[in-house]
């Protein structure tokens, strides 16, 4: 595994990923690999490509795709996350992490052939009303230029009304759950920033019946744990007060 630290100007971070990275993959499962696994057989053999996992956590889509692709470039801003994930990868040459932000990509052009990023463009919103999505635009040109042509790109995200209406806790947080939404944009706003970017759409899909939670999603004691509410973008957003009303109103 190789390694390359690169600081960016624009590095923004609104979750401490730094502290919640030792306990990231006791909250998250990954959702959508069917889905990816698709989208990267369509461009060629999967056993061909160079794949870029944006924004890649501890590394979590890495594990699944690393042995069924020719390599596998990550980048991610937290260094915590990606100090999870050279623990696992340490020794797997195929595999190169950067230390790096999606709207300035430490990559070549048309370094790869196919780019997924799961769960990560609302943190490139601003909390502005004006012009928030700007962070997302500049992201999809970043993984246009990165990809060759006829690459394929897999955006794994959610919208809004996913925010209010996916989670069973919503009605707790709404505060918290409101301003998450703004971060969002909307599928159709979502497509037509990929097309300026020079993409093509290809398929958009709702993964039914897989929960980024799995199976705890279910359980209503998780909020209880600070350790699953600070690997939930939500609730690791919770002001003080919406919180002890939400633990009140969910005994
Ligand atoms: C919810 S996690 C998802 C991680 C991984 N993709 C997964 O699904 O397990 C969001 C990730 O986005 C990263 N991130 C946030 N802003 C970023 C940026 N501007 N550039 C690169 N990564 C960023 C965070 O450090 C974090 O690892």
């Amino acid at each position: 595994m190789t390694i390359i630290a690169a600081q960016s100007e624009h590095a923004t971070e609104y979750e401490d990923y730094k502290a919640t990275s030792g306990q990231y993959d006791e909250t998250r499962k990954r959702v959508g690999v069917a889905f990816i696994t698709e989208a990267l057989k369509s461009v060629g053999p999967m056993d061909e490509h160079a794949l870029l996992d944006a924004g890649c956590g501890t590394g979590t889509y890495i594990d699944a795709f690393k042995d069924r692709v020719r390599s596998v470039g990550g980048v991610d801003l937290s260094q915590g996350m990606l100090d999870q994930a050279e623990l696992k990868f340490r020794d797997d040459t195929t595999i190169t992490l950067k230390q790096g932000s999606l709207v300035e990509l430490p990559c070549e052009n048309g370094e790869f052939d196919a780019a997924t990023c799961n769960e990560v463009v609302y943190h490139l919103a601003s909390d502005e009303k004006l012009n928030r999505f700007d962070g997302i635009q500049e992201f999809a040109h970043e993984a246009f230029r990165v990809l060759r042509p006829v690459g394929v790109f897999v955006l794994n995200t959610s919208s809004p009304e996913q925010q209010q209406d996916g989670f069973w806790w919503a009605s707790l947080i709404p505060e918290a759950i409101s301003n998450l939404e703004k971060r969002f944009p909307e599928i159709e706003t979502r497509s037509e920033m990929l097309v300026k970017a020079g993409f093509e759409i290809g398929r958009t899909e709702v993964m039914k019946g897989e929960a980024l939670q799995g199976d705890d999603y279910l359980d209503p004691k998780d909020p209880l744990s600070s350790n699953w509410r600070n690997g939930d973008s939500a609730w690791s957003q919770v002001e003080a007060e919406e919180l002890s009303s939400a633990m009140e109103h969910g005994h």
